[in-house]
């Protein structure tokens, strides 16, 4: 794929429980990006404030005239979830922000409780699904998450090549993106969604959604046993 086409990519970049009342600062293709709910949604806006490049996860969420805003730190500029900077204290009552101030704004969504985000917000393509993370038969467990000094398709690659003797034996599901795939166990019991998202050229974030049919045996703390799984996956990368 080519790096026009991880633009309209979903990338995973936390998982949504860890998002709370004030921003966080993530990374996508060495554009750094600042998360946040605001007004009942997900907004990413370029982590770079447009006054004097402070990062606007270092600020906090307010509430102004057009909803929930979020500051800069710095000087206090607030910006919608659109990235348009609606207020600067230096302009007081005269509030006539000139065009330049604006930072872009991604899309984003809340899937398989992570939060992904896609940087070409014109043309995204479709987020990746596994039937068994939407089955109620399943339970879905613990999103687990990995920061790698590799790039994101190497990473990808050794799960391709080893999720049959972690997991179990089964079947490979192939996405759109070459940087997500899933792994189904051939009784269907168990199932991972593995996505993998570009830091920069070299690093990388990895993200294990699993699911598993309770009563498959695996004990009463299933979370563990996934866990222990990823563990032994993550192992196996180191060496
Ligand atoms: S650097 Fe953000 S308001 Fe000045």
């Amino acid at each position: 794929m080519s790096d026009t086409g991880l633009q309209s990519a979903w990338h995973a970049v936390i998982a949504a429980d860890s998002l709370k009342d004030w921003p966080i600062g993530a990374s996508v293709l060495d554009e750094p990006v600042a998360i946040a709910r605001m007004n009942g949604g997900i907004a990413a806006l370029r982590d770079v404030c447009a006054h004097m490049d402070a990062a606007l996860s270092g600020g906090w969420i307010m509430r102004g005239a057009e909803g929930e805003e979020l500051v800069c730190p710095n000087h206090r500029w607030r910006y919608n979830a659109g990235g348009r900077c609606t207020h600067i204290p230096e302009l007081g009552d005269e509030q006539v922000i000139p065009d330049w101030t604006r930072v872009p704004a991604y899309a984003t969504r809340e899937h398989y409780g992570a939060v992904w985000v896609c940087l070409d917000a014109d043309a995204c393509a479709e987020l990746p699904r596994l039937p068994a993370l939407e089955d109620p038969r399943y339970e879905r467990l613990t999103i687990l998450t990995r920061a790698w000094k590799l790039p994101a398709q190497a990473v990808m690659d050794h799960f391709i090549a080893i999720a049959g003797s972690i997991i179990g034996p089964g079947a490979l599901t192939r996405f759109a993106s070459p940087l997500s795939a899933a792994w189904v166990t051939r009784d269907a019991q168990q199932a991972v969604l593995f996505t993998v998202t570009p830091l920069t050229g070299k690093a990388s974030r990895s993200f294990w959604i699993a699911a598993t049919q309770p009563e498959n045996g695996a004990g009463a703390d299933i979370e563990a046993v996934n866990e222990q799984t990823h563990d032994a996956f993550c192992r196996t990368v180191i060496a």
